[in-house]
């Protein structure tokens, strides 16, 4: 579980940084839309992905089921947990079937939308397969989406407050002194993360993000420009 989890939070670090270029430009969010599209390199990465997935839910269950056969009848002996971390521990099962149904809901908003439409064109998407950056701006401007995306980010965020240095304790990288180290390394990574893809559906949901006017402000330059040179030729008889 520690090793696909990591991986995982490795993924969300691309994701995150991925999503961030949405925030100042929409062209260069749909060049990278577009990279990642339907290609085989995407696709493969796609399944790997899947397949890491799987295996981490697969043995969240196993050891649930584990842990709760060794606790038998009296599964705590002690039931007072005051810190946050403990929280999060002890709900780590129903934290990731949180996550998972907002995995559900965000593929089908995103992934179904642009990389299973590049794949099986035959139906009409709108916006186009490729414009994620369009997608981001009707998912998040409509504020049901928004509130379920913040529930669901809070809800990652608890999962990888804990996820994170239970998997450096698991590697067996974290002694009495790392052990403490690693937990506020991993809280300060995970918040640091999770707060970008906030920003993001905040920015997108409050119609803030400065790609929202730059980008227009560019494109009308651009034809202001064409349109000047249009002229300058005309005037020139060509
Ligand atoms: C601001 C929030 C987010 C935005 C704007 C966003 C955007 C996107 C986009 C545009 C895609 C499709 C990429 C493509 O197929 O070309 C995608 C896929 C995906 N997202 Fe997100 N995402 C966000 C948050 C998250 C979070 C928090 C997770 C973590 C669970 C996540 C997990 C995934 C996964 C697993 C895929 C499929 C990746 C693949 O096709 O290989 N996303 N997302």
């Amino acid at each position: 579980m520690s090793v696909t989890g990591l991986c995982l939070i490795l993924f969300l670090t691309f994701h995150c940084c991925m999503n961030v270029v949405a925030l100042f430009s929409g062209e260069a969010y749909n060049m990278i839309c577009e990279l990642l599209g339907a290609n085989w390199y995407a696709v493969v990465a796609t399944m790997g992905l899947a397949l890491l997935a799987l295996i981490h839910i697969v043995y969240a269950f196993i050891l649930e089921v584990q842990n709760n056969r060794a606790r038998g009848s009296e599964r705590y002996a002690v039931t007072d947990k005051p810190e946050k971390v403990e929280w999060a521990s002890q709900h780590m099962l129903a934290l990731g079937v949180i996550i998972l149904l907002g995995l559900f809901l965000h593929l089908f908003n995103f992934w179904y939308n642009m990389m299973f439409a590049e794949l099986f064109p035959a139906i009409h998407y709108d916006p186009a397969p490729a414009d994620g950056f369009g997608k981001i701006v009707n998912t998040f401007g409509n504020p049901v989406y928004a509130v379920l995306y913040v529930i669901w980010i809070c809800a990652i965020w608890f999962h990888l407050s804990h996820g994170f240095w239970s998997a450096m304790h698991t590697l067996g990288v974290s002694g009495k002194i790392w052990l403490k180290r690693w937990q506020v390394i991993g809280l300060i990574y995970v918040t640091l993360l999770m707060l970008g893809f906030l920003v993001v559906v905040l920015a997108f949901a409050f119609g803030c993000a400065p790609s929202l006017c730059c980008d227009g402000a560019a494109a009308d330059c651009c034809q202001q420009a064409v349109d000047c040179c249009k002229d300058a030729a005309a005037a020139c008889g060509k």
